[in-house]
């Protein structure tokens, strides 16, 4: 594949759904800065899932490891291109913004699929197994769920997430909007949240136990808690999306609310110490921060929820035009 392929050219931006996400931000600050937070979120993820991709080739898996850094550039001038505009924004550059991001999201899709399918026939070697793979990729299309929900178009599947909630389409909504959206609808997408991300946690803590030397007992003991106590958490949210009860849901919210800190705090010492060199695993820095991140989004959604139920104002931020709104700090999101 030719970096001119993966460039988002002016024929990209036609993609199906384009226009309906042009037509839902403009002239609309609350959804234009929900559409910016979750694009420059997202777009520092993917960038890092081509590169754990990337790096994870086989050495003779040359053609493989090039079009994992093609993606990975691609997706790393994007964000410089959009990233240090000064805020706020105007709506239509953030449709542009969103709409240059659409067609790189969907070919890293593409190799993410592809990667995992050689994987499992063995066509390949890697690192990180086709499960992994395939995890990555169900970050990428949650993204374009929340674009595609707040454009009115189709949302995944759940099978498409690999969730165990109701059988159809999973609610995902951008968390910004989490505030104004009806009561019911919060709850439907809290509890997608708790699942999805539950279940990318436990998913993170077997990775890390992967990753780490038999010699870091206490880490690999650490993590394997973590993956335990990420998996129940998935399943009682699984399980209140057949059967909703309120204190159930509030504790759950509560619960994931603590798991969550307890486990962005480990990874944040993990981080601290890799960059002094106290901790040296078979995994980058990169990786601790990328998941941090990805507690974030949990944080923010779980928090978010909480104030919709109460009746209680959003932190918005919102001024004149569209303004980053996300729990991580803006400046590790443009690193
Ligand atoms: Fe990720
Ligand atoms: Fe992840």
């Amino acid at each position: 594949m030719s970096l001119a392929v993966l460039e988002p050219a002016p024929a990209d931006l036609a993609l199906a759904g384009a226009d309906a996400l042009a037509a839902a931000v403009a002239g609309d600050v609350s959804r234009s800065s929900a559409v910016l937070t979750e694009t420059l979120t997202y777009l520092r993820l993917l960038s890092d899932h081509a590169k754990f991709i990337r790096n994870g080739f086989d050495q003779t898996q040359e053609a493989l490891f090039r079009e994992g850094d093609a993606l990975a550039q691609a997706h790393d001038r994007l964000r410089a291109r959009f990233a240090r505009l000064p805020e706020p924004l105007p709506p239509a550059l953030v449709a542009e913004f969103a709409r240059a991001a659409l067609p790189l999201v969907r070919a890293l899709i593409q190799f993410k699929d592809r990667v995992a399918a050689l994987i499992d026939l063995c066509l390949t070697q890697q690192t990180l197994p086709a499960p992994f793979v395939r995890h990555l990729r169900r970050e990428a299309d949650f993204f374009v769920g929340t674009l595609n929900h707040l454009s009115g178009l189709p949302v995944p599947q759940t099978a498409t997430l690999d969730l165990r909630g109701p059988a159809g389409r999973t609610p995902t909504v951008a968390r910004a909007l989490l505030g104004s959206v009806p009561v019911a609808d919060a709850l439907a997408a809290g509890l997608a949240y708790a699942e999805f991300w539950g279940k990318h946690h436990e998913e993170h803590a077997e990775a890390l136990m992967i990753f780490l030397r038999p010699e870091q007992r206490r880490e690999i003991a650490a993590a394997g808690r973590f993956r335990r106590e990420f998996r129940e958490l998935r399943d009682r949210a699984a399980a209140l999306q057949q059967a909703f009860s309120r204190p159930e849901f509030d504790s759950l919210s509560r619960d994931a609310l603590t798991l969550t800190g307890d486990w962005r705090s480990f990874l944040v010492q993990a981080n601290t110490a890799q960059r002094a060199c106290a901790l040296q695993a078979n995994f980058p820095q990169r990786l601790s921060e990328h998941i941090r991140i990805e507690t974030d989004i949990l944080t923010e959604a779980i928090a978010r929820t909480q104030l919709r139920l109460a009746g209680q104002a959003q932190p918005a931020g919102i001024g004149l035009g569209a303004v980053y709104t996300g729990l991580t700090p803006k400046e590790i999101l443009l690193s």
